[in-house]
């Protein structure tokens, strides 16, 4: 069993794939990272076919939920169990809890991450309470195995095949105003963000959310994951900040809680 280096690549083997909705799989490695946190991602190399940026679905043992969008996810997907997948990391920032009342969101594959910090806060005695959005009931994940391990779920789908019609935003809205969470946590498409920003802001929520860039080095020496200027400025972030290294989970303080800071 492989426990993995920050810098070096090393070799793993796929254990088992699991299915979790028409188009994402769970691959089961044979390996752990023990000191990896959620939110946290690893650079998941296939000779012949490129590196991407994964999450971790699980530490330990090491999953990753993939959704076959394209070329290299789709090939790493291919693989069959004892197959073998090189990687580097964990990288990045991750989620850090924070209070005892969480609130997670989840977008496409947002929920595989948010899964493993549902299971951290859950072990905490903590109350969790995840919305998770999809285009149709096809495309959700997740669903059943964060209600076994405890947390209350609530689903928004675009066609209205499961849970709300529309925007997962709208559910989101309705679980602030029944029980104003201590953070919202989230992971998904960058739309989703920051409507989520949005609705933090006016409700004085701390939110952490996940971002994306392209990642190449990981380690912030190349620039490319370079967060966009204009959504850097929305979020009072520093121009040029990094996903890979400064994120990929950014803290923001709503204004609110920020002008408290400043008169006390
Ligand atoms: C921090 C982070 C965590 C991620 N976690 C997951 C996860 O848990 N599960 C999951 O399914 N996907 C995850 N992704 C997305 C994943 O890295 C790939 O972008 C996705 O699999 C598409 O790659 P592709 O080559 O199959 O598709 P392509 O068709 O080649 O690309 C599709 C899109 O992927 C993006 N992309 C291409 N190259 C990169 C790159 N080097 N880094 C990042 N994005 C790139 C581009 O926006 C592109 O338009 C994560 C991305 C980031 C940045
Ligand atoms: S990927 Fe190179 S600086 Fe972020």
């Amino acid at each position: 069993m492989s426990s993995c280096n920050r810098g070096l690549m090393q070799a793993y083997k796929l254990a088992r794939v699991e299915q979790e909705n028409a188009t994402s799989f769970s691959l089961w490695l044979d390996g752990e990272l023990p000191n990896a946190s959620p939110g946290q991602y690893v650079m998941v190399w296939l000779p012949g076919v490129g590196e991407r940026p994964f999450s971790l679905h699980s530490a330990s043992p090491l999953a990753l939920t993939i959704s076959c969008v394209g070329p290299s996810s789709k090939a790493i997907c291919a693989l069959p169990p004892g197959g073998t997948l090189w990687l580097r990391g964990p990288f990045g920032k991750g989620y850090v809890l924070e209070g005892k009342n969480h609130l997670l969101v989840g977008g496409g594959y947002g929920a595989a991450p948010l899964t493993y910090l549902a299971e951290e806060a859950l072990n905490r005695g903590d109350e969790v309470r995840v919305c998770l959005g999809a285009a149709s009931a096809k495309d959700l994940m997740f669903v059943e195995k964060l209600r076994e391990i405890g947390a209350d779920v609530f689903v928004a789908t675009d066609d209205g095949s499961q849970g709300t019609q529309g925007l997962v935003t709208a559910v989101v809205l309705e679980q602030i105003l029944h029980h104003k969470p201590d953070s919202l946590y989230a992971c998904g498409p960058t739309g989703m963000l920051m409507a989520l920003w949005d609705l933090c802001e006016q409700h004085n929520i701390v939110a952490q959310l996940s971002f994306e860039g392209i990642i190449r080095c990981g380690i912030g020496l190349c620039g490319s994951c370079e967060l966009n200027e204009s959504l850097c400025a929305k979020l009072g972030l520093p121009a040029g900040w990094l996903v890979c290294h400064d994120g990929p989970v950014a803290k923001l303080m709503p204004s609110q809680a920020k002008a408290k800071t400043i008169t006390r």
